[in-house]
């Protein structure tokens, strides 16, 4: 009789720009692992809602959007329909909208299977506001990122200034405040830690002490 191999996961949530999307990659480096970016999924659903003309008000029509989203990621890369999308959804109004349509329980649900799709051997870090909450409630190490706005902001700006685009840190901590307010307080899937999550402010942290903190977490409870 054939078992059903255990897939480790390893979840990664937290607010925008809390550096867990590098995290989770660096993660999944270290580890020889998978790496799902869930966020790109809802920025995706956004970006197809626009180029379809389709009204991101019309819940019904959103979620047929979600529905037959043609993605595939490949080396770090997002496609839209076999088109290379990867720089497109990282648009500060697309993360808006995507903000928007992700608090739709139809569109959760249209993209619920397509995200655990994405477990598979050897693991998976899962990065996102809900893969520990609601996606892999039973991964094995549960994370949740956070750090001040005003030290996400500066991130922020400093990403977009680094590929040449000018920022203005006010308008950047306005506009990632009011994800953050709209991500916590939907009714389905709120941004909020898992209640046996790990909670690491990264506020003081660099990138590589934030990982090292998530593999120490990784290899103890391992040993
Ligand atoms: O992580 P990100 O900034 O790329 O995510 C964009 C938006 O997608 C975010 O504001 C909320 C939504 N999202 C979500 O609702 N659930 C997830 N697991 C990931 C992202």
């Amino acid at each position: 009789m054939n078992s059903i191999p255990f897939v480790p996961v390893i979840t990664i949530d937290g607010p925008t720009a809390s550096g867990k999307g590098t995290v989770s990659t660096r993660v999944a480096q270290a580890l020889g692992w998978h790496v799902l970016d869930s966020g790109a999924i809802y920025r995706l659903t956004a970006l197809a809602c626009v180029q379809q003309d389709v009204e991101t008000g019309d819940v019904d029509a959103v979620a047929k959007v979600a529905q037959h989203l043609d993605a595939s990621f490949d080396a770090g890369n997002v496609y839209l329909s076999g088109k290379n999308v990867t720089e497109a959804i990282r648009d500060e109004q697309i993360g808006l909208l995507a903000s928007k349509v992700a608090a739709y329980e139809s569109v959760r649900a249209a993209l619920l299977q397509r995200q655990r799709d994405f477990r598979q051997l050897p693991g998976l870090v899962g990065d996102g506001r809900d893969m520990g909450t609601v996606i892999f409630p039973d991964a094995s190490l549960k994370v949740f990122l956070q750090a001040s706005a005003e030290v996400r902001a500066q991130r922020r700006c400093k990403q977009l200034n680094e590929k040449g685009i000018s920022a203005n840190l006010a308008s950047l901590t306005a506009d990632l405040q009011a994800r953050d307010e709209h991500d916590k307080n939907r009714a389905h899937a709120p941004l909020v830690a898992a209640v046996d999550a790990h909670v690491i402010d990264s506020s003081n942290l660099s990138i590589e002490e934030t990982v090292a903190v998530v593999l120490d977490l990784w290899s103890r409870q391992n040993n």
